[in-house]
């Protein structure tokens, strides 16, 4: 038996579901029953039939599925699968914010630790973000831990006054406009697709910016037949699998998260095996941490339990 068809049927036998990010590898996309970007991952999460979630993704994604689903086993291909950014910010710093400003909103990317969540009063997504935070009845944002996301959010909310925090994905910041110009010029009809985790300068020279599938579902409605992708490289499977006809360019120096590399079939087939790796949020954290993912597929208005394989 292959590797993959070992997976299929230790699925089956242990009633288990895969959800994959797409910046994993292509080869476990492949086996993937659901593939999506954050949003979408941590909303298909809630209401799965299965009992076992094998989380193809980093850290802060299984805490997340288990947060919202503490009865489940979430099982994790590799514990050491983290995002830096997750990190980068500190409930000392909520707490002083908090004193500072009578009226204020701490909104938490979901790309952030448990830790992080408890002390937040709603998560994000970037394909949620902009719409979230200007349906909250708060004027001040402390918007953690990623300040690029901040100063997107920030454009389309004028009318909300943003606290910024110096927080930032090293994937994406290091995208740079210099070598997304030399792309264009070997490619000028090509539109520049953009992930609002990347800097100032490259969003403005983009013609659309948004969360990664944004960014798929962009490609497929713009008349463009080529386009330069800046964000993770593992995104380029799913939009080649989707718009054969179309071409896909990323800058010389690849964007990769290596993390997210560390999710690779052979660990699928061992959590499988063994229901090692399981994720444990307990007591307080969990709780605490739940309130502000609940409240974002609340105001998101995506309370499903059924829905396409792909998002
Ligand atoms: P989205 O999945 O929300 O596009 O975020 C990208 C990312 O960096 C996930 O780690
Ligand atoms: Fe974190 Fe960036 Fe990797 Fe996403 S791409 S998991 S934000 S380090």
């Amino acid at each position: 038996m292959t590797v993959k068809e070992e997976i299929e049927q230790l699925k089956r036998e242990k009633n288990a579901v895969i959800l994959a990010h797409y910046y994993v590898p292509d080869e476990v996309q492949e086996i993937a029953d659901y593939i999506g970007d954050s949003y979408y991952l941590s909303k298909m999460a809630v209401g799965l039939e299965q009992q076992t979630i094998v989380f193809c993704g980093v850290s802060f994604m299984g805490e997340s599925a288990k947060i919202l689903n503490p009865d489940k086993t979430v099982l994790m291909p590799d514990p050491c699968a983290d995002c830096a950014m997750a990190h980068m910010a500190d409930a000392e710093t909520i707490r002083r914010m908090r004193e500072q400003y009578d009226d204020l909103a701490v909104v938490c990317y979901i790309n952030s630790t448990a830790e992080l969540k408890r002390y937040s009063d709603v998560c994000v997504t970037s394909a949620n973000a902009v719409d979230i935070v200007r349906a909250l009845p708060n004027r001040d944002i402390f918007f953690i831990p990623d300040r690029n996301l901040a100063r997107f959010v920030a454009e389309q909310v004028p009318e909300k006054h943003f606290i910024f925090n110096e927080g930032c994905c090293p994937v994406h910041e290091q995208i740079s406009p210099e070598e997304v110009q030399k792309a264009k010029a070997e490619h000028p009809g090509a539109e520049v697709l953009t992930h609002p985790e990347c800097t100032e300068a490259l969003c403005r020279m983009s013609d659309y910016v948004g969360s990664t599938s944004g960014i798929i579902r962009y490609a497929g409605e713009s008349s463009a037949e080529e386009f330069i992708v800046c964000t993770e490289n593992g995104v380029r499977y799913e939009l080649e699998k989707r718009y054969p006809q179309k071409r896909f360019y990323f800058t010389q120096t690849e964007p990769v998260c290596m993390d997210m590399k560390l999710i690779i079939l052979e660990k699928v087939l061992h959590v499988l095996k063994t229901g090692e790796n399981e994720m444990d949020v307990t007591g307080n954290v969990r709780k605490e941490a739940k309130r502000p993912l609940a409240r974002m597929l609340e105001l998101a208005g995506t309370k499903q339990t059924a829905g396409p394989a792909r998002g």
